[in-house]
């Protein structure tokens, strides 16, 4: 584990203690460190050098006030931020658990419940967020977190305060910005006036993934997915995977769409079509669960329910046993 820099934590010393790193991306290195004003465990992203130079404080401090209006239970909080000695950081809630990114290396493919209900979550705070004029631009399985079962969107418009910011200065300066796979074909042509569409793109690209087991494009290089993404209609999910539903195959191929006016209009609208009756849990998946307690409430409807934490189950579990007399006998015994 690399350790922390020592002019980076003397910066910070009055404000936070930086414990270790906890990972880092194309733009920063994230810590876990120490609030001390409130004694508790926070995240604390420090831009990289190079990119801290050609963005520069102001912008910087900027973009981030955007992002700090955003209060969604499916965005994650962001505390503070700030420019010290040349390092430009900010400060989240600390995230008990793991990305998207973490849990697909792991599970390669997610069940249609719960890949549906991450998406209905990461699709309320696209919806929220570009209710308040803000685009994400950068969805992906690293921003998304999974905390207590729940889905929490992470670096909200930082991505284009750097990309739009740095501009051509940023390619001079090497640095790489991630991988184009969740791109949206006018991002990857280098599209300055993304909206919502964009988003719906990358988050359609996420979903993809968690059905089929990989992105909708995939290439040796950045170049070859580029021009993937660009020309190639990507292979229907069903293709690969036949027990999703004929509706979600439908919803995220017409997510995917090359041109955004051919794509939902928004992120509400997309979650709605991979919630219409037809788009649900296969007829498979129903006749198991028709008499059991996950079944209760759910349906074909808008109403896809948040996977379950095991906090949830374990309160649940006693109401369930009490209706079922064959259960409730050993739990008195
Ligand atoms: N709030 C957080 N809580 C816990 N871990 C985090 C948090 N934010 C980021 N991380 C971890 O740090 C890694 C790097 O984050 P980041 O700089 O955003 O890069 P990227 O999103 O490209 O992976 C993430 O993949 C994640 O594992
Ligand atoms: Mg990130």
């Amino acid at each position: 584990m690399a350790v922390v820099p020592s002019s980076l934590a003397d910066a910070l010393h009055d404000r936070y203690t930086l414990e270790r790193e906890l990972g880092a991306g194309g733009m920063a290195t994230v810590y876990l460190a120490r609030d001390l004003k409130h004694d508790r465990d926070v995240a604390l992203k420090v831009l990289r050098p190079e990119l801290a130079a050609v963005l520069g404080a102001e912008r910087f401090l900027q973009e981030i006030r955007i992002s700090a209006k955003l209060d969604h239970p499916h965005i994650l909080t962001l505390i503070d931020s700030g420019a010290v000695d040349g390092f430009l950081y900010y400060v989240l809630s600390f995230v008990r658990g793991e990305s998207l990114r973490d849990k697909l290396n792991r599970e390669k493919q997610l069940g249609i419940e719960e890949a549906l209900a991450i998406t209905k979550q990461v699709a309320s705070a696209l919806d929220y967020a570009h209710r308040q004029g803000v685009v994400h631009r950068d969805i992906k399985p690293e921003n998304i977190l999974i905390q207590e079962g729940e889905a929490v969107v992470a670096d909200f418009g930082i991505a284009l305060a750097v990309r739009e910011a740095g501009g051509p200065r940023l390619t001079e300066s090497g640095l790489s910005l991630g991988t184009p796979q969740y791109m949206s074909p006018e991002q990857a042509t280098g599209g300055r006036e993304l909206d919502a569409r964009s988003d719906v793109y990358s988050l359609a690209a996420v979903v993809y993934e968690m059905l089929a087991g990989e992105p909708p494009h995939t290439g040796p290089t950045v170049q070859a997915v580029i021009a993937k993404l660009l020309t190639e209609r990507p292979t229907r999910i069903r293709t690969v995977r036949d027990t999703v539903p004929e509706g979600v195959d439908t919803a995220v191929a017409k997510a995917l769409a090359k041109v955004p006016v051919d794509r939902f209009a928004g992120a509400a609208e997309f979650a709605a079509a991979l919630a219409v009756p037809g788009a649900g849990p296969t007829a498979g998946w129903r006749r198991r669960t028709r008499c059991g307690r996950r079944d209760r409430g759910r349906g074909a409807g808008p109403g896809w329910r948040t996977p379950r934490s095991p906090r949830h189950r374990r309160r649940r579990w006693p109401a369930h046993r009490a209706r079922s007399p064959a259960a409730a006998a050993p739990a008195g015994s």
